[in-house]
C-alpha cells in the first residue's frame, strides 16, 4: 500500500506504553495463534461476548502465560498437521496451570496429541458444513442445540482417539472426536469452528465455555474502555500539553474525542485542509470537533498552497510527492507555536500491533504518516496510542459511544493525497469541486439503497480526456466521470462492487444533469490485482 506524506520520522516517540502492564485485573482471554486468520475473529468473538481477549503467540511459554493470569486460554486454528515437521505446538504445562482451555481445530488436536490421545493420519477431512451427531452428555455444547445440528469444518487430520480422563461428546461423518471434554481438567476441544456464522450454535459454545466452565463475567463494555483509557491517559498525562493531527479519518478522530474527554483543554489538534477532501469533508471536521465537542483545534486553511504547488503537474507520483512536501511543510509551520507539547496522540489499532509482528510490547513500530505527516526536529514526544488495544468495529462504536456522527464513523478509507489521486491530470480548484460534486452523488446514491456499508469504498475519478455527445439539440464535448467502488476486507485485494444497474442508472443520470461538462459515466470493472484501488 502506498502511504501518503512519505517523510522520515522527524520526531522521537521516547516510549511505547507496555498495554498489559495496566490492567492486571480485567479478567482476559488469551488466544494462542497458530497462524492464518483465525486467531483474530475468535479473539473478535470473545470480545463480542463481553470479554476481554488478547492473541498471544504459540510460543509463549507456561511462565509467561502465568504471569499474564489470564482466565481462560483459547487454542485457535492452524494451517497446519500436527503431524508434520516444525507444526507450531505448545508448551504442555500450559495445561497445568488449571487455567480453563479450549482447542478449536488444529488447537483441539494439540490437545489430542499432547495430553496422550491420537490424532488419524491422512484422513479423508471435512471442508464446509457436516452433520454433527451428540454421542453423550456435554458441558460445552449448548443445552437447546438439537442432537445433530450442522457445523462448519475445515480438516482433514482429526482426533481419533481421545486422550485418558476425556468425553466424547460428539462426531461428525469425518471427525469421530469432534468435541471432547475433561471438565476435572477444565480442557476442553472442538474439531469445528464454532467462531464462524456458518456454525449456527459456535457462539453459545464460546458462551458457554468462557461464562460457565472458565465462570468469567460478560462485563468488557465500550463504557468500561472509555472510563480504563480515560482514567489511564490523565495519570500519564497530568498537566501536559497534547497535539493529535487530524485526518478527517475514523481512527484519528476517535483517538482525539477520547484523548478530549480525558483531558479536556490541553488536547489540541491540528488539521490541514488540503483543499483535496471529498465534499463537506471538511467542514464537517470542523463542526464537529471545534463546535459540537469543543475540542481546541486549529483549522489551517491551506488549500491554495497545494493548488499552487500542483499546478502543471500531471504525473502522479510527482503529484504526491507535491502534496506530501506541502503537507508538512503547513504542519510544521502550525504547530511550531505548541513548544510545550509533550505528548503526540496516534490512532494506532490493535491489528496493526498484530501485523507488526507481536502484541508483546516489541512492536513499537509506529504507523507514522497516517495521520500526522511529520513534526518539527526539535519536539521529543510520547506516544498516546489510546485505541491499541481495539479492532476497526470496536472503535466505530467507540466513536458512537463518544458522541461522534455516522458519516465519521463509518468513514471510508480515503488517500492521503485526497482527491488529488482521483483527478487525472491537472488538479485545479475548478476541477476539484466538479469531482467534488460528482463523487458526492455516488456516495448519496449508495447510502440512499442501503449499500454503503458491504462497500469497501465508493468514489467517482475525473478523467482527463473529452469525448463527443448530444444533450437536447446540441452536441457536447465534454468530460467523464469513473465510478470506482470495490469490495475488500483489507484493502491488499479487491473486487469492483456488483451495484445493482438501477443504482448505477441513478447515478449516472444525475452526474450528466447536474455536473457541468460532464457527458459520460463509466463503471470500473477492474479488479485488484490486476488494477489498484484508486487510479493513481
Ligand atoms: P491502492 O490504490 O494502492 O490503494 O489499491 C490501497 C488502499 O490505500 C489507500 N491509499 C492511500 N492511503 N495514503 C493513504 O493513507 C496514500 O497515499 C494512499 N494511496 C492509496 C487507498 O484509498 C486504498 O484504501
Amino acid at each position: 500500500m502506498r502511504t501518503n506524506h512519505e517523510p522520515d520520522l522527524r520526531f522521537t516517540p521516547l516510549s511505547q506504553p507496555q498495554h498489559h502492564d495496566v490492567h492486571t485485573d480485567r479478567p482476559t482471554v488469551l488466544v494462542v495463534d497458530f497462524g492464518a486468520q483465525y486467531a483474530q475473529l475468535i479473539a473478535r468473538r470473545v470480545r463480542e461476548l463481553k470479554v476481554y481477549s488478547e492473541i498471544v503467540p504459540h510460543r509463549i511459554t507456561a511462565e509467561e502465560v502465568a504471569e499474564r493470569t489470564p482466565a481462560a486460554i483459547i487454542l485457535s486454528g492452524g494451517p497446519k498437521s500436527v503431524h508434520v515437521e516444525g507444526a507450531p505446538s505448545l508448551d504442555p504445562a500450559i495445561y497445568d496451570l488449571g487455567v480453563p482451555v479450549l482447542g478449536i481445530c488444529y488447537g483441539a488436536q494439540l490437545i489430542g496429541q499432547q495430553l496422550g490421545g491420537v490424532v488419524g493420519r491422512g484422513m479423508q477431512g471435512e471442508y464446509g458444513r457436516a452433520r454433527m451427531t451428540r454421542t453423550g452428555p456435554s458441558l460445552l455444547l449448548p443445552d437447546d442445540a438439537p442432537a445433530e445440528h450442522d457445523v462448519w469444518m475445515s480438516h482433514f487430520d482429526g482426533v481419533t482417539e481421545a486422550p485418558a480422563g476425556f468425553t466424547v461428546s460428539a462426531t461428525t461423518p469425518g471427525a469421530p472426536v469432534a468435541v471432547l471434554e475433561n471438565d476435572e481438567r477444565r480442557i476442553y476441544g472442538v474439531q469445528f469452528h464454532p467462531e464462524v456464522v456458518h456454525s449456527p450454535h459456535g457462539m453459545a459454545v464460546l458462551a458457554r465455555f468462557l461464562h460457565e466452565r472458565a465462570g468469567i463475567g460478560a462485563d468488557w463494555e465500550m463504557s468500561s474502555v472509555i472510563d480504563e483509557q480515560v482514567e489511564l491517559i490523565r495519570e500519564r498525562v497530568g498537566t501536559d500539553r497534547v497535539i493529535c493531527g487530524l485526518s478527517g479519518g475514523v481512527d484519528s478522530s476517535v483517538a482525539a474525542a477520547l484523548v478530549h474527554k480525558a483531558i479536556g483543554h490541553q488536547l489540541t489538534c491540528i488539521y490541514v485542509d488540503t483543499g483535496l477532501m471529498r465534499k463537506g469533508e471538511s467542514h464537517q471536521v470542523v463542526e464537529t470537533f471545534r463546535r459540537n465537542l469543543g475540542i481546541e483545534l486549529i483549522h489551517v486553511d491551506a488549500g491554495w498552497r497545494f493548488f499552487d504547488a500542483l499546478e502543471g503537474v500531471t504525473e502522479p507520483e510527482a503529484k504526491r510527492k507535491a502534496i506530501g512536501e506541502q503537507f508538512i511543510r503547513v504542519f510544521e509551520e502550525n504547530t511550531g507555536g505548541l513548544t510545550d507539547a509533550k505528548w503526540l496522540v496516534q490512532g494506532t489499532l490493535y491489528p496493526d500491533l498484530i501485523e507488526s509482528g507481536g502484541t508483546d510490547g516489541t512492536a513499537s513500530v509506529i504507523k507514522s504518516h497516517h495521520n500526522v505527516g511529520g513534526l518539527p526536529d526539535d519536539m521529543s514526544l510520547e506516544l498516546i496510542e489510546p485505541l491499541r488495544e481495539l479492532f476497526k468495529d470496536e472503535v466505530r462504536k467507540l466513536g458512537t459511544e463518544l458522541g461522534l456522527p455516522d458519516e465519521m464513523v463509518w468513514r471510508q478509507p480515503f488517500p492521503g493525497p485526497g482527491l488529488g489521486v482521483r483527478i487525472i491530470g491537472e488538479v485545479t480548484p475548478e476541477r476539484v469541486a466538479l469531482l467534488q460534486e460528482a463523487d458526492a452523488i455516488v456516495r448519496e446514491e449508495l447510502r440512499l439503497a442501503g449499500l454503503e456499508r458491504e462497500i469497501w469504498q465508493s468514489f467517482a475519478v475525473l478523467a482527463d480526456i473529452r469525448s463527443v455527445g448530444v444533450m437536447g439539440d446540441e452536441r457536447t464535448y465534454g468530460h467523464p466521470i469513473i465510478i470506482r467502488a470495490v469490495t475488500s476486507d483489507d484493502a491488499m485485494t479487491a473486487d469492483w462492487a456488483r451495484i445493482p444497474y438501477d443504482v448505477l442508472e441513478t447515478m449516472s443520470q444525475r452526474i450528466i444533469n447536474e455536473v457541468p461538462g460532464i457527458n459520460r459515466v463509466a463503471y470500473d470493472i477492474t479488479s485488484k490485482p490486476p488494477g489498484t484501488i484508486e487510479w493513481e
